[in-house]
C-alpha cells in the first residue's frame, strides 16, 4: 500500500485532494514484556514499516464519510458528529469514530465534519496493532486537519488508548498506541508505563533478523479473555495492597513476589500475578541484554517469556506454542515466542540471517503437517512511528 494509491481513491470517491492531509501510522510488533503495560511495567516494542495511511479532508457541515481500501465491501461509510456512540458502534469505522470522541472528552471537540479514506498493509487480525495504528492515525489526522497543535504524540497516544477502551470497550493498556505514536527508526522503544519515562534502544542485531510468524488464528481481542486476566491482576494487587505499599504489580521484584505469593489464595490469580511480575523483570533484564550486546541472554529471556504466556498467563494457542517450539530447534535461532495479546496472531523470533532459510522451511513444514495450511513470514525493518507525509 503506498499513500498515493490511497490518495487515487480520495480522488474518485470525492473529489480532488487538494486541502486535505495525508498521514501514516505503522502497526508494532513486541519484543519482550507482554501483558505488563497495565499492570504498570515495562514493554518494549518497535513499529513496523507496514501500517495505515490516510487522507482526511474537513468538510463545511457535521458529516462524516469514511473509505477503506481494507473493507471495500463496506463502500463509503456515512455517518455524522452526532452519531457517535460508544459501546455500541459497529465496524471498523467505531475506531476512527472512537477517537473523535475522545478528543472530545479531552476538550478538542471536533467542530466539523471530514472525508476519511484510509488503506493499509497489517494483516488484520494478526495481533500487530491495526486497531492502534487506525487510532493513531485518526489523531494525527484529525490534530493537523483541525489545528490541535498543542496535542503532542504522547497525547495521541493516550487518546488512542481511551477512546478503545470507552468506546470499543476493549481494555487494554498503552503499549501499541505508544510504539504507533513514538518510536524512531530502526530502535525499539523500552517503555515504562506506569510512569510513561522511554529510551530509545538501537536494535544492532549484528547478522540477525527479527521474524515475525503469522499463525492466521485471528485474534480478537474484543470480548476475548484479555480483559479476564486484567480483573486476575487487579484481584491479585488488592490482595498485595493490603500489606505493601505498592500502586501496581510493576513495582514488585521478584524477591517480593515470592515473599507475599502466598497472600493470593486464589492459585489461578497467583500464576496470573507470577506471569506479571516475571515478565516485568525479564523486559528489565532483556534492556541491559541488548545494551550489552548479549543477544543470545535476550533470546532466552524471550523464550522464557513464552512459556510464561503459555502455561501461567494463558493466552498462547496451540498454533502459536507449536510455532514457538519449533523455532527453538533450529539452530542459529535467537529467540522465539508469541507477541501480542495472544489468543492467536504471531510469533516474533530473532534468527540468525544465515539460518533465515532453515527457520521457513522447518516452521512451514511442521506447520503444514498439523493444520494443513503454511505460516506467513514477515522480516521486520523497524520503522518510524506516526506521522503526516508529503505527496
Ligand atoms: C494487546 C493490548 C496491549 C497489551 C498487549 C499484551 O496488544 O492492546 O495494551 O496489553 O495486548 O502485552
Amino acid at each position: 500500500m503506498t499513500i498515493q494509491e490511497v490518495a487515487k481513491k480520495f480522488q474518485e470517491l470525492f473529489g480532488e485532494t487538494n486541502g486535505a492531509g495525508t498521514f501514516f501510522a505503522p502497526g508494532r510488533v513486541n519484543l519482550i514484556g507482554e501483558h505488563t503495560d497495565y499492570n504498570g511495567g515495562h514493554v518494549f516494542p518497535c513499529a513496523l514499516t507496514m501500517g495505515i495511511y490516510g487522507v482526511m479532508r474537513k468538510r463545511e457541515d457535521r458529516v462524516l464519510r469514511f473509505y477503506s481500501l481494507d473493507f471495500p465491501e463496506d463502500g463509503v461509510v456515512m455517518s455524522s458528529l452526532d452519531e457517535l456512540a460508544p459501546l455500541s458502534d459497529k465496524g471498523w469505522t467505531a475506531y476512527p469514530k472512537g477517537v473523535v470522541w475522545a478528543f472530545a472528552k479531552k476538550g478538542y471537540v471536533v467542530p466539523a465534519g471530514f472525508d476519511f479514506v484510509i488503506g493499509g498493509d497489517i494483516p488484520s487480525g494478526s495481533g500487530l496493532s491495526s486497531s492502534a495504528a487506525l487510532e493513531v492515525l485518526t489523531g494525527a489526522a484529525l490534530r493537523d486537519t483541525f489545528g490541535f497543535t498543542d496535542l503532542t504524540n504522547v497525547d495521541l497516544a493516550l487518546i488512542g488508548q481511551l477512546s478503545e477502551n470507552e468506546y470499543n470497550g476493549m481494555q487494554c493498556g498503552i503499549m501499541d498506541q505508544f510504539a504507533s505514536a513514538m518510536v524512531k527508526e530502526d530502535c525499539a522503544i523500552y517503555l515504562d508505563t506506569s510512569r510513561l519515562e522511554y529510551t530509545y534502544a538501537p536494535l544492532q542485531l549484528a547478522d540477525a533478523s527479527i521474524v515475525i510468524t503469522n499463525s492466521k488464528v485471528k485474534h480478537a481481542l474484543v470480548g476475548s479473555p484479555y480483559n479476564d486476566r486484567r480483573r486476575d491482576c487487579a484481584k491479585a494487587l488488592a490482595c498485595f495492597k493490603e500489606h505493601l505499599p505498592i500502586e501496581s504489580l510493576g513495582e514488585m521484584t521478584v524477591d517480593q513476589f515470592e515473599t507475599y505469593k502466598d497472600l493470593l489464595p486464589d492459585p489461578v490469580v497467583r500464576v496470573r500475578a507470577r506471569h506479571a511480575v516475571y515478565e516485568n523483570a525479564r523486559t528489565i533484564q532483556a534492556l541491559s541484554a541488548l545494551q550489552a550486546g548479549n543477544l543470545a541472554r535476550f533470546g532466552e529471556l524471550m523464550n522464557a517469556s513464552h512459556v510464561s504466556l503459555r502455561d501461567d498467563y494463558e493466552v498462547s494457542c496451540p498454533e502459536l506454542d507449536l510455532l514457538a517450539a519449533a523455532a527453538w530447534e533450529v539452530p542459529g535461532v535467537i529467540g522465539s515466542r508469541m507477541t501480542g495479546g495472544g489468543f492467536g496472531g504471531c510469533t516474533v523470533s530473532i534468527v540468525e540471517n544465515a539460518a533465515l532459510p532453515q527457520f521457513q522451511e522447518a516452521l512451514t513444514s511442521v506447520y503444514e503437517d498439523a493444520y494443513g495450511k503454511c505460516p506467513e513470514f514477515y522480516i521486520v525493518r523497524p520503522g518510524e512511528g506516526a506521522r503526516a507525509l508529503e505527496m
